[in-house]
C-alpha cells in the first residue's frame, strides 16, 4: 500500500520552517528516508555550474559527483525537465551505478524561473519501486520543498 502522501506533505510543510534551502534540502531527503520504505538513496543534485549536476545534500552512501546533463538517468531529467521513473536501472545503458543495490530509481526535476535548478533523486533496492501513485505522491512533496525554500541561486 503506498503511504499517505497528503499526510507526508502536511508533515514535510511544518519540518521545514527555514526559508533557507540548504537547510531545507537537507532535512526534506532525511525526511524521505525515514518516511519512505524501501529506499537506499535521496538526495538533491544542483545546477551550480551550466549543465552539470553537483552533489548536495543526500542520505546513503557516498555516490556519483559532478554528473553532466548528458549522462545517466539524473542528466536526463536534468535535460528533458521531466521526471524520470525507472522500473530497473540495469535495463538502462545509461544509468550511472553508485550503488550496485539499486535497481529502481526515480528523478524529479526542480525548475525555478525556467531555470534548471536541480533534481531530487530517490534510488532504491527493489526493482518497480515506484508506481505511477509514488510519482504523483513525490512530486507533491517536492512542491512542498520548492514552496518553502529559498530557492535563489546556490551560494
Ligand atoms: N543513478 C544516477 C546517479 C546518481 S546516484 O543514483 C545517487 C544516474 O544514473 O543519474
Amino acid at each position: 500500500m503506498a503511504p499517505d502522501y497528503a499526510l507526508l506533505a502536511r508533515q514535510l510543510e511544518a519540518l521545514l520552517d527555514s526559508r533557507d534551502w540548504l537547510t531545507n534540502s537537507a532535512q526534506t531527503c532525511a525526511f524521505l528516508m525515514q518516511e519512505l520504505p524501501e529506499l537506499n538513496w535521496a538526495g538533491f543534485y544542483l545546477q551550480r555550474e551550466p549543465e552539470m549536476l553537483c552533489l548536495g545534500p543526500f542520505q546513503g552512501k557516498p555516490a556519483c559527483h559532478p554528473i553532466p546533463f548528458t549522462r545517466g538517468v539524473c542528466g536526463a531529467a536534468a535535460r528533458s525537465r521531466l521526471t524520470q521513473r525507472i522500473d530497473d536501472v540495469h535495463a538502462v545503458a545509461d544509468h550511472i551505478a553508485c550503488d550496485a543495490a539499486s535497481r529502481a530509481e526515480l528523478v524529479i526535476p526542480i525548475v525555478v524561473e525556467d531555470r534548471l535548478w536541480g533534481v531530487l533523486d530517490l534510488d532504491s533496492p527493489v526493482a518497480g519501486r515506484f508506481s505511477e501513485q509514488d510519482q504523483a505522491g513525490i512530486e507533491a512533496l517536492v512542491a512542498v520543498f520548492v514552496e518553502r525554500s529559498n530557492l535563489a541561486l546556490p551560494a
